[in-house]
């Protein structure tokens, strides 16, 4: 019952004002690096399209834009069919940017609680429509990876839930925690020749990650430790590839 009904209800009340977004010039964001972070910004740039970044990135959205950025140059394949491409468990489009960046071709970002709100009154979905406008057809999509339909080339899945104490530290009710479920969704989501990108935190997830990959009979390539001179986070992350 913990968070069925605060969930239920912030689902329920969908309206938003408009999202309150307050961007950072790039310069901002290079002062905060140090040098190995801008050193490894600057040769991101050089082959990514990030003008519009300074225009709509706060704080957050430019840590988390550069990481995923990173993340994906470096660990999802280059060679991939063309198509739409997906990120699932987007909380509210902060690293929209970087997904874009890294791979410009329209993205759906699905998140199941896009209804909650900031307290300024607005919510994740206000924040993640205003997060994808303009980035190629891209789309932020309220409610549940399981009730999507479409194919993707790619799908990205930072931090799934396996277990039940992060799913309630983000509020969020247990009837929700259906990793092996999800798992089986998502891969149905991905076309033939493409790539499923699963980074975990912690040693003990990407464990339970290997076992669910290992119980469900698909052959996955562990990536190990995911690291980047751009990352904003102190815990450790892991990440395992499936091509399909
Ligand atoms: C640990 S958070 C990670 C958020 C984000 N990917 C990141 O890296 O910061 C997991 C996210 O997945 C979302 N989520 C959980 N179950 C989901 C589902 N069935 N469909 C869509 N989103 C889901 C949660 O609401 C939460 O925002």
């Amino acid at each position: 019952m913990r968070h069925s009904w605060s969930f239920a209800l912030r689902s329920a009340l969908t309206w938003s004002p408009p999202a309150w977004i307050r961007p950072r010039a790039k310069a901002w964001f290079l002062a905060q690096l140090d040098e190995a972070g801008r050193r490894r910004f600057e040769h991101l740039e050089q082959g990514a399209d990030t003008h519009h970044w300074p225009e709509r990135c706060d704080e957050q959205a430019w840590r988390e834009s550069a990481y995923v950025l990173d993340v994906l140059r470096r660990y999802a394949p280059a060679e991939l069919p063309d198509g739409h491409a997906l990120d699932v468990g987007s909380k509210n489009g902060c690293y929209a940017p970087g997904l874009y960046a890294a791979r410009a071709v329209p993205w759906t970002l699905v998140e199941v609680d896009a209804h909650r709100r900031y307290w300024w009154g607005s919510t994740r979905r206000a924040h993640g429509e205003a997060m994808v406008r303009g980035l190629g057809g891209s789309t932020f999509v309220a409610g549940d990876v399981r009730a999507l339909t479409g194919r993707f080339t790619l799908v990205t899945w930072f931090l799934p839930f396996l277990t039940a104490v992060p799913l309630e530290a983000w509020g969020l009710p247990a009837a929700l925690l259906q990793p092996r479920a999800l798992l089986e969704h998502v891969l149905g989501l991905v076309v033939p020749g493409g790539a499923l990108l699963i980074v975990n935190q912690g040693e003990q997830e990407a464990a339970l990650q290997a076992q669910l990959l290992d119980g469900l009979g698909v052959h996955s390539t562990a990536l190990g430790a995911v690291t980047s001179a751009l990352s904003p986070f102190k815990k450790p992350r892991f990440g395992f590839l499936v091509r399909t």
